[in-house]
């Protein structure tokens, strides 16, 4: 014990552990196993398995946790199918008196459940307590709103379904807490699947929902490890995975879920980075690298994990980020004090430590505190790694652990590009005391969420979710609502019956197969060629297919494009980015102009697509009116379909920016080829996109006939590029590519699952558009705003305002 006056010479301050009794107690009430929670009981898991439960603070086993199967996972889906009709029919008002009853226990319990959150995790209670569940408890109050006003924001939308949750170790009830408060609010009924490392909180948590007479079957909690994921994702009874976790788990979802219809939404990794502008207030930036990667011990999704600083300013910055990160205390997660506590898991500890040796042997300088580590339990240091090249594994790889990489840059520009040079796109912390160079930066950083002068701030008001391989799908505010919600398909079907000449004439011919071109086809006009760049393009491997009019008669050729010309027209697209950047008002002006030279053109397009789908005249002209209309309509939305600021906590202006994708690839039906191509292309164009379309596969002519229409309308060269061909084929191409960003298919169902397939491999997200889904055929989702949704993503920025 060192005595006052040494106290005082030192500054050191002794320990001061958070009791810990309740939560034993509770341990000790479980009788050495905790069960699932199904149907609103607590019941032993059907086969009979569990698996331990580590303190990894101690390597201590706290309990055993019942190990779900399958049986398992059905009963508890065919308890939350069971409830659905009656919890979705609930008034909002309703739903948002149980959200708040659990926001009102939970906070009633903040301290047993901070506790108990450290003891199986490892967490500092300073995070647990101050971070953690003051969150998840703000998370139920604020969807306990949503639930309120969702008629209101959200008219005639319907609830996904029964959601199966998948949820990760780094903050389990916090992620709890942002997958089932939404999905309730929306009316949905939730199976979750916590982490194998840190199910105990979400135990109490099924507590929690028993105590505040939540419906039983409307949550339902089966713990287990990744074979239990694997069984929920695979159930058919699941409308919806939310999944939170690795990139490659987040892939094996993608697959296992192709072609089965159900909605996915990916929260996945990062390598955010973080960076220090040569006017940046460096203390104050110190102080963040502090919370961006030595929080949590690093066990973060968006943590600020690769230091990117200006050259001038580079060795003040590190000298002086080594001498806090001297100073951070390492140890019992229990201590009030304590800045670093344990890693999850032995098996991540062993990760951490392999990745710092390929850093060391790729030659980066490594240095780590000289303090000492506890002697049991899972503990690893803050580490920072220098001299790091930026292809290097520690630069690219995501470490989830206390290690910082840095990289020193010259110029803005740069920096932009260092922070971009990544597969991931999860968040950025920015540091300049300029607002030009901080905005500009943030404009130009390809990420879901952007800190100025911070980082890791959350908020259940903003919009939280990754760009790239950081996932898709965003949780918080009015994007996360959305993500749990259908577009209200059934006032389409009623408006499609009540207004058949609007959609249900469109029955084309069936798609010929396509063949190369035998040349003995009688009186063919021409060959329409692809579109590309903004000029007409003849295919790679110079072959064609044979279009036949509503007789069977061929009439033409068109271009049987291949994966190069597909190469050709993303390249394209690519260098438009100008259009990404053109104001609203300019794209709005030049969809005008499309509209108002397709008016011009009507007679003609009627004509032609009467001569092709066998349509009656009235048919064919009320598809090319309804075509401009379109192209009015999302021309008038192009500068209105605005983003948000979010009411967060903190004063910040948080601002969610609706951001294009970038090239979305769309693949359309047969049926009304001018109208599906135009519902389809339009909205992409409007939001800044630009596409790469495959017409219709039988009747390219009517796109092709497009082109002139393009040419006269200031459409700049590669926003809209056109490749004629084989569908299937060239849709599985498109889902390969890696710089397109997002993909849109009218194909038949196989199609849909070979693309969905595919995208797993760069996480890139794939619709079905189409009857039956997001229907471009629609009035209500033709005319609506739902297509607009899935033309951007939700950057949320966070901008300091006020004091
Ligand atoms: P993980 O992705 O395996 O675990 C996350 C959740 O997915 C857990 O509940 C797990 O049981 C479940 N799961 C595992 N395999 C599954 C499958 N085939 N189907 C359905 N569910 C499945 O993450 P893990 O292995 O614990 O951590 C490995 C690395 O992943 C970390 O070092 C870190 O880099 C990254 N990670 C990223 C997270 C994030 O928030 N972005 C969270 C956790 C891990």
């Amino acid at each position: 014990m060192p005595s006052v006056s040494e106290i005082l010479e030192t500054m050191e301050y002794g320990p001061a552990p958070e009791a810990n009794d309740a939560v034993l107690a509770w341990l000790a009430a479980k009788g050495g196993r905790t069960r699932h929670f199904i149907d609103g009981a607590f019941v032993d898991p059907a086969e009979g398995g569990s698996f331990e439960v580590v303190n990894p603070a101690s390597g201590e086993v706290l309990i055993a946790a019942a190990q779900g199967g399958k049986a398992d996972i059905d009963a508890a889906v065919a308890a939350a199918r069971r409830v659905l009709p009656a919890w979705s029919a609930l008034p909002g008002h309703v739903r948002a008196r149980h959200l708040y009853a659990l926001a009102r226990l939970l906070q009633k319990r903040e301290r047993f459940f901070a506790v108990l959150e450290s003891m199986d995790n490892g967490k500092p209670i300073r995070e647990s307590r101050d971070g953690d569940i003051p969150l998840a408890v703000r998370h139920f109050y604020h969807h306990a709103g949503w639930a309120e006003v969702l008629e209101a924001e959200f008219p005639g939308h319907e609830p996904v379904g029964v959601c199966g949750q998948i949820i990760p170790w780094n903050f389990p009830l916090l992620m709890l807490a942002w997958k089932v408060a939404p999905a309730l609010a929306a009316g949905n009924t939730v199976v979750l699947k916590p982490a194998e490392f840190t199910p105990l909180t979400a135990v109490a948590f099924a507590e929690l929902c028993r105590e505040a007479g939540l419906p039983a079957g409307v949550v339902n909690i089966v713990t287990g490890d990744g074979a239990t994921g694997a069984a929920l994702v695979e159930h058919p009874g699941v409308d919806k995975i939310a999944f939170t976790g690795s990139t490659e788990v987040g892939r094996l979802i993608r697959r296992a879920t192709a072609g089965t219809g159900k909605k996915l939404s990916l929260e996945l990794g990062g390598k955010s980075p973080f960076v220090v502008f040569d006017d940046a207030d460096l203390d104050s930036a110190v102080e963040g690298v502090v919370d961006a990667v030595w929080f949590n011990q690093g066990q973060v999704c968006c943590a600020g994990s690769r230091l990117l600083v200006h050259e001038a300013v580079a060795d003040r910055f590190h000298a002086r980020l080594k001498a806090r990160a001297q100073r951070l205390r390492v140890g019992d997660p229990l201590d009030k004090s304590t800045d670093i506590g344990a890693v999850a898991a032995g098996v991540q500890l062993e990760r951490i430590r392999s990745l710092v040796e390929a850093g060391r042997a790729e030659g980066a300088a490594c240095w780590q505190p000289d303090i000492a580590l506890p002697t049991r339990g899972f503990f690893f240091p803050p580490t920072i790694l220098t001299g790091v090249a930026p292809a290097s594994i520690v630069a690219q790889e995501e470490i989830f652990g206390p290690v910082l990489v840095t990289m020193t840059f010259r110029t803005q520009d740069e920096a932009v590009a260092l922070a971009n040079n990544t597969r991931y796109g999860l968040s950025a912390s920015i540091w300049s005391e300029t607002l030009n160079v901080a905005l500009d930066a943030a404009a130009r950083i390809k990420a879901g969420v952007i800190w100025l002068n911070g980082t890791n701030m959350f908020d259940a008001a903003a919009g939280f979710g990754g760009y790239r391989e950081s996932g898709y799908g965003r949780e918080g505010g009015h994007a996360g609502m959305a993500e749990y919600l259908k577009a209200p398909d059934k006032a389409a079907r009623k408006a499609r019956r009540a207004a058949p000449a609007a959609a249900a004439d469109f029955t084309a011919a069936p798609a010929p197969a396509v063949s190369a071109a035998d040349g003995a086809a009688p009186r063919l006009d021409r060959t329409a060629k692809l579109y590309v760049g903004g000029k007409q393009a003849r295919p790679d491997g110079g072959a064609s297919y044979t279009v036949s009019d509503a007789k069977g008669r061929p009439v033409s050729q068109a271009g049987l494009g291949n994966r190069k010309d597909i190469r050709n027209a993303v390249e394209a697209a690519q260098k438009a980015a100008g259009w990404s950047a053109a104001s609203a008002h300019a794209r709005a002006q030049v969809l005008f102009f499309l509209a108002e030279n397709l008016e011009a053109r009507a007679q003609e397009f009627a004509d032609r697509i009467e001569a092709l789908t066998g349509v009656t005249p009235e048919a064919a002209a009320e598809e090319v009116a309804l075509a401009v209309r379109r192209l009015t309509f999302y021309a008038g939305y192009a500068d209105k379909f605005d983003g948000r600021v979010q009411s967060t906590r903190s004063r910040h202006v948080t601002l969610a920016m609706n951001e294009p994708w970038g090239v979305i690839a769309i693949a359309c039906p047969d049926e009304a080829p001018l109208l599906a191509f135009v519902s389809l292309v339009a909205p992409a164009i409007a939001m800044g996109n630009r596409v790469v379309v495959l017409p219709s596969q039988a009747h390219p002519l009517v796109a092709t006939d497009f082109y002139q229409v393009l040419e006269t309308s200031d459409v700049p060269a590669g926003v809209v590029n056109i490749v004629t061909g084989e569908r299937a084929a060239l849709t599985a191409t498109l889902a390969d590519h890696d710089d397109v960003d997002a993909l849109w298919t009218a194909g038949e169902p196989g199609e849909i699952r070979a693309a969905e397939e595919r995208s797993a491999g760069n996480v890139k997200p794939v619709w079905a558009v189409g009857p039956g889904g997001l229907d471009w055929s629609s009035p209500i989702h033709g005319l609506g705003p739902q297509f607009l949704r899935r033309s951007i993503q939700v950057k949320t920025i966070w901008v300091p305002y006020g004091e």
